[in-house]
């Protein structure tokens, strides 16, 4: 089972790359409603970096999760500089509270969403990714063992010290601030469906935000009309 998590859509294509290769089902993490036991023999996650960490919103619902002991576990993270900073330590945590701990870890760089890189960088990692997930694939295939596990459970403030937990840190940090929506809005309603949070609805053909923002930027960048902005 590989569970995923996506705003703008890299991580997606990474889960659904994994699925087809490794003929593992995908589950969106936002689905998970109560807790899980999960007796596969592998389990996945994918999703993007946010601040050099997991989002909370991943870590929220993964820690609904049980596992099997000898589970074979790994973690895919995108990231615009396919640096992932304290993930991998936060996924191992995930596990080894799940009731197993990350066996392999893995970052890809990708289109960056939130720091914008050139067109041409962008499409330099575009054309690399696909080769980059065949060698993620090979790995997992031959379940290789790249990171050495603490041990370490997730304490009660695991989810709070995310850096964008409930907008907190987003009205703090600019230009993070919470998202504006100008006059261009039309009230198509593509935002209320895409937003993963469910942190968006339109009132009077005006789309608008509440606090559980996940700060993935997909409102931002799928707005046909740019005019959600930060
Ligand atoms: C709020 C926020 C924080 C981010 N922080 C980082 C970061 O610390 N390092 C990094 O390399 N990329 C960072 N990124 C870029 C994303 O990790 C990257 O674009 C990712 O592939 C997006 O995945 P998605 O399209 O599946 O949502 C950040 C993006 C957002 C929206
Ligand atoms: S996607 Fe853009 S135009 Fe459509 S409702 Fe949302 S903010 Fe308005
Ligand atoms: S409000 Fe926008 S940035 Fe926040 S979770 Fe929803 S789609 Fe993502």
């Amino acid at each position: 089972m590989i569970f995923y998590f996506t705003g703008t859509g890299n991580s997606l294509w990474a889960a659904n790359m994994l699925s087809a290769e490794l003929k593992e089902d995908i589950k969106n993490i936002i689905d998970i409603q109560d807790e899980m036991f999960i007796t596969d023999n592998i389990i996945g996650i994918v999703c993007p970096t946010y601040m050099g960490d997991l989002p909370w919103i991943v870590k929220q619902q993964l820690l609904k999760l049980k596992i099997k002991p000898n589970t074979y576990t790994f973690a895919v993270l995108t990231s615009n500089m396919g640096k992932s900073g304290k993930s991998n330590d936060n996924a191992d945590k995930i596990f080894c509270t799940a009731g197993s701990k990350l066996c392999s870890f893995f970052d890809i760089s990708m289109p960056g969403n939130c720091l914008i890189s050139s067109k041409e960088e962008n499409e330099k990692r575009l054309s690399e990714a696909p080769d980059i997930i065949q060698k993620i694939i090979n790995d997992i295939q031959s379940r290789v063992i790249n990171y050495k596990s603490k041990g370490v459970k997730a304490d009660n403030n695991f989810i709070k010290k995310s850096f964008f937990y409930k907008n907190k840190s987003l009205l703090q940090l600019s230009p993070l601030k919470k998202f504006k929506i100008n006059k261009d809005c039309n009230g198509c309603g593509l935002c209320e469906k895409i937003c993963p949070t469910n942190n968006i609805i339109i009132k009077e053909k005006h789309a608008v935000h509440g606090n559980k923002c996940a700060a993935c930027y997909a409102c931002m960048h799928w707005c046909p009309k740019n005019a959600t902005r930060v």
